[in-house]
C-alpha cells in the first residue's frame, strides 16, 4: 500500500560523545499520520531536524519520496512543511499579514492562497486581530498555516498540541485528520503523551533515550492493549459451558490459547 514518503536508515546524531538519536529506522507511507511518542529529551526534535536537514547527520541515511542523495533530498525537502523551528511571527501584525510575508519568503506566486489557508486552520475570522492577542491555540494554528503555505505533501509537526487545553487539542487533531483525509497529506507528529495523538495517529513510533523502541500501527496497538480475562482451569469444557450459562453468552469463542489447565478469553477492544 502506498509509496514511502519517508524512510530513515540507522539515522544517528551525536552531540559531543552522546547520541541524541541512535540508529533510528522509521518508515512512513503516503497518507499515514505517524505519531512519534517519547518523553522530553527522548530525541523527537533531533529526529525531525535531521529529516528536514536543519541539522547534519552523524551517520545514517534519509530517503524522501522514495529517493536519497543530496539532490533528491533537497528537492524532497521542498515538498515538506514543518513547525519544528518556530517561525518568526510578527506580533503586531495579523495572521493574514504574517502569512503574506511567509508567502513571499516561500516564493509562492498564488496570492489567493492565504484566505483559503486561514479558513482551513480556523483563523478566517481574525482579520483585524493582531498575533500578540492570539491564544496559544490560535498561535499553534498559525504555525500550522505557515507550514501549509508552500502546499507541502508531507507535514512535520513538533508537539503541535503542547500546552493546549482540551478544546485546543481537539481542534488541532481535527485539523490534522481533515488535512490527511481531504488533501491526502502525510504527517509526522510528535508528542510526549500518547493520549494526545492516540485518536488521530494511524501509526506510532515510540522513541526512548534516542532509540526507536517500537513501531506499530493503530490496529496493532489496539490489539495489543485489548482487555482479556485469564482463567486457570483443569476442565476447559466445563468452564466454557459454565461461563455460557452463568453469564448468558450463547456464542463463546474458542479460547485462542488453551490447554487443560490454562485458558485465555479475549475481549475485543471496546466490548
Ligand atoms: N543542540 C544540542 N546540543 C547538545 N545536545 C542537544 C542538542 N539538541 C538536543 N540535545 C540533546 O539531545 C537529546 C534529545 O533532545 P531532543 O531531540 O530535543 O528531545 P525531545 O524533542 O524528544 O524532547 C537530549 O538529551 C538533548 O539534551
Ligand atoms: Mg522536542
Amino acid at each position: 500500500m502506498g509509496e514511502y514518503i519517508l524512510r530513515t536508515k540507522n539515522l544517528s546524531k551525536k552531540y559531543g560523545v552522546v547520541y541524541a538519536i541512535e540508529n533510528i529506522n522509521v518508515e512512513i507511507k503516503q497518507g499515514q499520520i505517524y505519531g512519534l511518542i517519547g518523553l522530553n529529551g527522548a530525541g523527537k526534535s533531533t529526529f525531525m531536524r535531521a529529516v528536514t536537514g536543519l541539522i547534519s547527520l552523524t551517520s545514517g541515511e534519509v530517503e524522501l519520496f522514495g529517493k536519497s542523495g543530496v539532490k533528491a533530498l533537497r528537492y524532497g525537502r521542498e515538498r515538506i512543511g514543518q513547525s519544528i523551528e518556530t517561525p518568526a511571527v510578527y506580533p503586531n501584525m495579523t495572521a493574514g499579514q504574517n502569512l503574506e510575508i511567509q508567502r513571499k519568503i516561500g516564493k509562492v506566486t498564488d496570492k489567493n492562497i492565504i484566505k483559503g489557508i486561514l479558513e482551513l486552520v480556523g483563523l478566517g475570522d481574525t482579520e483585524k486581530k493582531k498575533v500578540k492577542d492570539f491564544s496559544l491555540g490560535m498561535r499553534q494554528r498559525l504555525a500550522l498555516a505557515i507550514a501549509l503555505i508552500t502546499k507541502p505533501e508531507f507535514l512535520i509537526l513538533d508537539e503541535p498540541v503542547n500546552g493546549l487545553d482540551p478544546v485546543g487539542i481537539i481542534e488541532i487533531r481535527e485539523l490534522i485528520r481533515r488535512l490527511a483525509k481531504e488533501q491526502g497529506l502525510t504527517f509526522l507528529v510528535s508528542s510526549h503523551l500518547l493520549d494526545e495523538l492516540a485518536q488521530v495517529a494511524t501509526h506510532y513510533g515510540i522513541i526512548d533515550k534516542g532509540r526507536l523502541v517500537k513501531q506499530i500501527s493503530q490496529e496493532e496497538l489496539s490489539y495489543e492493549s485489548r482487555q482479556y480475562i485469564k482463567i486457570i482451569t483443569d476442565n476447559t469444557g466445563k468452564t466454557i459451558s459454565l461461563i455460557k450459562k452463568t453469564l448468558g453468552i450463547p456464542k463463546l469463542k474458542k479460547p485462542q490459547k488453551m490447554n487443560c489447565t490454562y485458558m485465555v478469553i479475549r475481549k475485543r477492544p471496546g466490548k
